[in-house]
């Protein structure tokens, strides 16, 4: 079924002059115009702290779309240049009434009764915006239009800072109202984690504990922390990527299947399956953690200072850019079926894939051969990022008079079938939030129980120690590999470092 058009909309983005409204919000608005799923009554209120006006901010983000790699022709689309005639500009503190009275009086001028209200700021304004909005009546719904809240990452540092943002957030305004971005839930592939499983017999009936061995997420990223020292070094890999984004593909993988494909009921499965995560005490998170910070070396030929020789980042500072965990969804799908997740910076390669390993076949019906010896597991893998696709690994007969096993890999890549090359990943999140469907958003339920479940470890290592170090391009410390060796594992090789070393092994 094709996309409707998305309602008249006025979109009030806080934060308009910031690195995310230029870099993902408008090249998505302009995508979204293009493809006629936003229409010419789309508004844009920007707001922001530096001065200027409509024309100032208009022109601004006309030069970073032409300053923009390999995307010249976003500024000169006529999408963009129908567009930037319907955004005006607020400029002011976003603590102070006087903002939101203009932002009033321009909602009263767009004509538009819908608005959407961005909050692209850095999160010590969240809540303050929300109250402002309230106080100003800005969020009350009447006469059948909506009033809609968008949040970014992060929402809390921690179990506790959650709640309280929550709560503050809910004491003004209804969750159905309420959209909480994880972008990770706006890859196309992410997205797709839910038609693969239930859309394919073949998969679900072998998605559980009876089949599966274990199962492995990876988010692996190449960029060092850079000059973002002050941000990362009070958030650290964990709190940066696992309660939020890893979370996310670990619920979309693990979840029950949904009575519908309704928002709630998608939300209630991802929110019951993250509740399900076993809570572990200081012990436990000890033993099934590993951590650590890149020491100097080189990324890709360049020489990369070490994690804490980078500006802003405190000399004492014990904080992680790398972190693994194993986990248990203690459910009777999964249960004793560990969940084994990584992610830092300065690794080998950029990839985000989901690997899910099922158990070796039971019996050994070719134990008159050398075959039994070495038949690898099935492998699902599900490659979130580059490179987006699936695949499955296999064992086939090599042809041959002896019976002999080799593995196969069955591959599908969207960018065979698809053009999906000029999207953000943002298309779909402001789409959904204009149409009203929560799906790829987070409920406050599921925000929770993902920080209860990290509390243990920001607690284990908040009391001190040092993270162990690794080097650059690499696939993190040693204790990450210690972690599933005392399971009789390993992490399997990332599916872009296999076909390099694919490539680069001598032919015979
Ligand atoms: C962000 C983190 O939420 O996600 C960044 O703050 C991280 O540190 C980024 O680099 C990863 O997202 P993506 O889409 O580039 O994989």
């Amino acid at each position: 079924m094709d996309a409707i058009p998305a309602p008249p909309v006025t979109l009030v983005i806080f934060g308009a002059t910031g690195d995310l409204t230029r870099r993902l919000l408008l090249p998505a608005l302009i995508n979204l115009s293009r493809s006629g799923l936003v229409g010419d009554d789309l508004r844009i209120i920007g707001v922001g702290i530096e001065p200027g006006d409509s024309e100032i901010l208009t022109s601004k983000l006309h030069e970073f779309l032409q300053s923009l790699d390999g995307r010249e022709s976003l500024a000169t689309d006529q999408a963009w240049l129908r567009l930037r005639q319907r955004i005006s500009y607020v400029s002011g503190d976003f603590t102070k009434d006087t903002v939101f009275e203009e932002i009033a009086r321009d909602l009263t001028l767009s004509g538009t009764g819908n608005a959407a209200f961005y909050l692209a700021v850095p999160p010590q304004f969240f809540g303050v915006i929300v109250e402002k909005l309230s106080q100003h009546g800005l969020i009350t719904e009447t006469d059948g239009n909506f009033r809609r809240i968008a949040i970014e990452k992060p929402f809390g540092t921690d179990l506790a800072s959650a709640q309280a943002l929550n709560n503050q957030i809910l004491s003004h305004v209804a969750e159905s109202q309420v959209y909480r971005l994880d972008h990770f839930l706006g890859k196309e592939t992410v997205q797709n984690i839910m038609t693969a499983r239930f859309a394919n017999m073949m998969i679900e009936a072998l998605w559980n504990s009876n089949y599966i061995d274990n199962v492995q997420i990876t988010a692996a990223e190449v960029v060092d922390v850079g000059t973002r020292g002050k941000f990362y070094d009070a958030t650290g890999a964990l709190r940066d990527m696992v309660p939020n984004h890893l979370f996310q593909l670990l619920a979309m993988v693990a979840m029950e299947p949904p009575n519908s494909f309704d928002a709630e009921a998608i939300r209630n499965e991802k929110s019951k399956l993250l509740k399900a995560i076993r809570i572990y005490n200081s012990d436990e998170a000890a033993v099934h953690s590993a951590r650590g910070a890149y020491s100097a070396g080189s990324l890709s030929g360049n020489p990369i200072a070490a994690y804490l020789d980078t500006k802003d980042v405190s000399d004492l500072s014990n904080t992680e850019t790398f972190v693994a965990l194993k986990l248990y969804a203690d459910t009777w799908r999964w249960a004793g079926v560990p969940f084994y997740l990584r992610t830092g910076k300065a690794m080998a390669a950029r990839d985000t894939e989901i690997v899910v390993t099922f158990r070796q076949v039971p019996f050994a019906q070719f134990r008159e051969t050398d075959v039994h010896r070495n038949l690898p597991p099935n492998r699902l893998r599900i490659q979130v990022q580059p490179d987006e696709g699936l695949s499955m690994e296999m064992s086939i007969k090599s042809p041959g008079l002896s019976v002999e096993t080799v593995p196969v890999s069955l591959d599908f890549r969207y960018a065979d079938q698809f053009d999906i090359g000029k999207m953000t990943g943002y298309e779909s999140l402001l789409y959904e939030l204009f149409v009203g469907d929560q799906t790829l958003f987070q409920r406050a339920d599921g925000i929770e129980a993902g920080w209860a479940v990290v509390q243990p470890f920001l607690d284990l290592w908040a009391k001190g120690g040092r993270p162990d170090t690794y080097e650059p391009g690499t696939m993190g410390p040693k204790s990450a590999n210690d972690l599933l060796e005392r399971d009789g594992r390993r992490w399997r090789e990332l599916s872009v470092l296999s076909r390099r070393s694919h490539k680069s092994a001598p032919t015979s």
